[in-house]
Parts: C-alpha cells; sequence; structure tokens
C-alpha cells in the first residue's frame, strides 16, 4: 500500500494537537502517511512545523505559505485543514477542485451554506472529506455511549443538564488582550455556541440521534474591550447562552454556560437516562462526559466512566475493537487522524464525514438562528436554508 501523501494547512495551536496524532500513528504505522508538504500563511510558523516533522518522520516537508501554490505542485493527495474557520471552506474546495480529500477542522465550514459546499463539491468529485472531530472518539465517549446505548444498564436516554456559570470580572483596559479572529463574527461565524459548542453538538447526536429543534438565547451582556492593532477593539463572542434541545428521540437537553453572572458560580453536567445519571463535576460544558464522570445507578456501585472503560472495551470483538483504538490509541486527534489516513489508503468512509459535522454544526447554528428570531427553529429548516437570519450576513459577506 503506498503512503498517503499529506499536507497540514494551517500550523497554529491546534495543528500542534494534529501533530502529536501524526507522530503517534509514525510511531506505530511508519508507512501509512508521509507528512510531504506544510502550508501556513505566515511562513515561518510552516518551516517550524517542517522542522518538526523531520524530526520523527526523518524527511522534511516541503513548506508553502499559499495553498494554490501548494496544490500547483501537485505532491499531496490529502489536506489536513487547520486554519481559522472563514477560511475552512475556502482551503477545503480548492483542494477538492485539485482532487486532494480533506479533513477539516470543525465547524467545517463558517454557515451552514459554506459547508454545504464542500460537502457537494466532495461528492461531485468523489473524495472524501472528514471533519476533524476528536471528542467523541475519545473512551469517555465511547463508554458513555455504551453505557447509553448498548449495555442496558441504564435503560433508554432520557434529558441532560449540562450548564455552567464561571464567573470572570471586567478586565482592567490596560490589560486588554489582544484581538484574534476568534473575536470577530465575520471570521469565526460564532463564539462559544459554534466554536467548542460544534464538539458539545457533535457528542449530543453521537449519544442522543438527531436534534428537531432548539429554543435559544444568545447574548453578549457586558462589552469585552480588546486591542487590534494598537488600536481598541471589541470581542463580538457571546458571553451568554442558554439552549433548550429538543431531539427526535424525545429526549431533552438543557445546555447554557455564563461567565458575566456575578455572585455565583456553579455547574452542572449531567445525563439522564431511565435507570440513572451520568455525573460529571468537570464543570467543562463543551467537552464531557469526562473520564471521572460517575455512573449513579440507584442499587448499583458508583463507578466513573473511566472505571467502566476496560468493561467496555472487553465487549468489543477485534474488528469494532479496531476500528475505535487501533493500536490502542486512546487521544482523540490521533484516532481522527488515523481514521482519515486509513479511509484514503482503504477506501473506507470515515467515521465523522463532513457531512455529519454538518449535521452537528447546523444544531449550533439553530440556536444563533432562534435567539435572532426569538422563535423555536428546527434544525431541518436550518439545513434547508429556510431559515438564515442570523447567517444571512455572513453568507453575503463572503460570497457563499
Ligand atoms: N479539536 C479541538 O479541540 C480544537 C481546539 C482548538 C481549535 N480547533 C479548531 O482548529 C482550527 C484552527 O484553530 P487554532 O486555534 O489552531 O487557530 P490559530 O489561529 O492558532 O491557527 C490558525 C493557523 O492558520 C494559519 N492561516 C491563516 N490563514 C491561512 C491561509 N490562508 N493559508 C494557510 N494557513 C493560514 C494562521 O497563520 C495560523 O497559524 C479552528 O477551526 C478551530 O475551531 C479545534
Amino acid at each position: 500500500m503506498a503512503k498517503v501523501s499529506l499536507a497540514v494547512v494551517g500550523c497554529g495551536g491546534i495543528a500542534g494537537a494534529h501533530y502529536d496524532g501524526w507522530k503517534e500513528i509514525h510511531g506505530k504505522e511508519p508507512e501509512l502517511v508521509d507528512i510531504a508538504a506544510v502550508c501556513d500563511a505566515i511562513r515561518p510558523a510552516a518551516e517550524r512545523y517542517a522542522d518538526r516533522v523531520a524530526e520523527f518522520q526523518g524527511r522534511r516537508p516541503a513548506v508553502y505559505d499559499d495553498v494554490a501554490a501548494m496544490l500547483r505542485a501537485g505532491q499531496v493527495q490529502a489536506a489536513d485543514i487547520c486554519t481559522p474557520h472563514y477560511l475552512h471552506h475556502r482551503v477545503a474546495l480548492a483542494c477538492i477542485e485539485a482532487g486532494v480529500a480533506v479533513q477539516i477542522e470543525k465547524p467545517s465550514g463558517l454557515t451552514v451554506k459554506a459547508t454545504k459546499r464542500v460537502v457537494e463539491a466532495a461528492a461531485a468529485r468523489d473524495v472524501i472529506a472528514a471533519t476533524a472531530e476528536n471528542i467523541r472518539r475519545e473512551p469517555s465517549k465511547r463508554t458513555a455511549w455504551w453505557l447509553l446505548n448498548e449495555s442496558g444498564l441504564m435503560g433508554r436516554p432520557r434529558a441532560f443538564h449540562v450548564q455552567g456559570v464561571q464567573y470572570r470580572g471586567p478586565v482592567d483596559p490596560t490589560q486588554a488582550p489582544r484581538w484574534h479572529w476568534r473575536a470577530e463574527r465575520t471570521l469565526s461565524g460564532g463564539g462559544w455556541v459554534l466554536d467548542s459548542g460544534a464538539h458539545f453538538m457533535d457528542t449530543i447526536r453521537y449519544l442522543y440521534g438527531d436534534v428537531h429543534s432548539v429554543y435559544a438565547r444568545v447574548q453578549q451582556l457586558r462589552p469585552h474591550p480588546m486591542v487590534k492593532d494598537g488600536l481598541r477593539a471589541f470581542d463580538e463572542q457571546e458571553d451568554y447562552f442558554s439552549a433548550t434541545i429538543n431531539f427526535e428521540s424525545g429526549v431533552v437537553g438543557v445546555w447554557s454556560r455564563a461567565s458575566t453572572l456575578p455572585g455565583h458560580n456553579w455547574s452542572e453536567c449531567d445525563h439522564y437516562a431511565e435507570c440513572g445519571a451520568i455525573v460529571d463535576r468537570s464543570g467543562d460544558v463543551f467537552h464531557g462526559p469526562h473520564g471521572k464522570a460517575e455512573v449513579s445507578i440507584p442499587g448499583r456501585e458508583t463507578e466513573t466512566l473511566e472505571a467502566l472503560y476496560p468493561r467496555f472495551v472487553a465487549t468489543l470483538g477485534p474488528d469494532r475493537r479496531q476500528r475505535l483504538f487501533p493500536h490502542d490509541f486512546t487521544n482523540g486527534f490521533t484516532l481522527e487522524c488515523y481514521d482519515f489516513a486509513q479511509a484514503i489508503a482503504t477506501g473506507r468512509p470515515v467515521e465523522v464525514s463532513c457531512e455529519q459535522g454538518l449535521q452537528a454544526k447546523a444544531i449550533a447554528f439553530a440556536i444563533y438562528e432562534s435567539a435572532a428570531t426569538g422563535q423555536a427553529v428546527r434544525v431541518d429548516d436550518v439545513l434547508s436554508g429556510k431559515v438564515e437570519v442570523y447567517q444571512r450576513w455572513l453568507n453575503e459577506k463572503w460570497g457563499i
């Protein structure tokens, strides 16, 4: 089997976690992937990444600061796209047009329409388009899925309450943080609800299936000053959201977070089924349930997800175990990258396609659309484009 020749595009923060994944894969299957190119608009970032790849791979990737030039060189068959949100669809469409398979960091496109373009282009060109989704692949999420959907230990899923208030006081304007693309909605598409929220949306779809509708409030309760090019700027991300999420299955979820409500910090990240609950005290409303979460079933000893994980793994046959935890990998980034590379090498589908990513991010956009319209919003109407109030200006700005 020829090595998958791959480019990493965007060598910033999260590309570092992908690096760890590619390195771990190389340690177990050095013949699977060749990182042949790296690309970042900031050339020194790409140069540094190439140096680090050379350390484990032995061969230094070609370095580019322009995606079009990288594609013209024709060296790669796959691209691992780790750029800011407003570039996801543009970089992905250029790759797909060149016949290059893509793995796109969540939320796999700026808007629903942007991601639909990617999904359609990939289908037309018959190349793989994956969403880089690491969270559902972690042992705690796999164990929670087993408990709620297969083990029979908890009965049918009923509801979740995943909520937190973590107060952060106003910053001294002289200490205001530096502006970043996440702070501007035209570049990020949204704040917490879409950014880390894309992970949560994927996790709840994974655990509970499709969402029918949402009713939500999303607000900024206080301005958040920043500094951009020496001048005052403001962070446009929300500091408060609250959503009721109604699943096709009848499961109901309440999801909220606030950082501007003083006086009482609290969090509750609990998932309830007929016979018991998964109680996560991590306070993390985006990436749970985590391994320390307790599985509380009346009449049974309380155990953590971590403790139950080996029991879940023991239920897996060799094929499923290899699919979920190849080489006993447990790092979500390693697992997503391995899935992508294997799919290209063998022609099998990826677990989290761009289409799956689209279904998940549509829930996040339904939350923004509900807040914008003051109405309960059906996720199908967001996917079809029937409801497009919040996103319209983003699509217009970028000509999507
Ligand atoms: N899976 C996770 O847990 C997780 C965590 C953080 C971020 N992310 C996602 O990863 C993506 C990137 O986020 P980040 O935090 O790494 O951002 P970042 O700003 O740290 O990195 C983005 C990189 O892209 C580069 N870039 C910008 N324009 C480019 C272009 N035209 N061509 C090539 N490179 C270009 C930037 O120079 C920068 O190095 C986002 O989609 C984000 O949501 C995922």
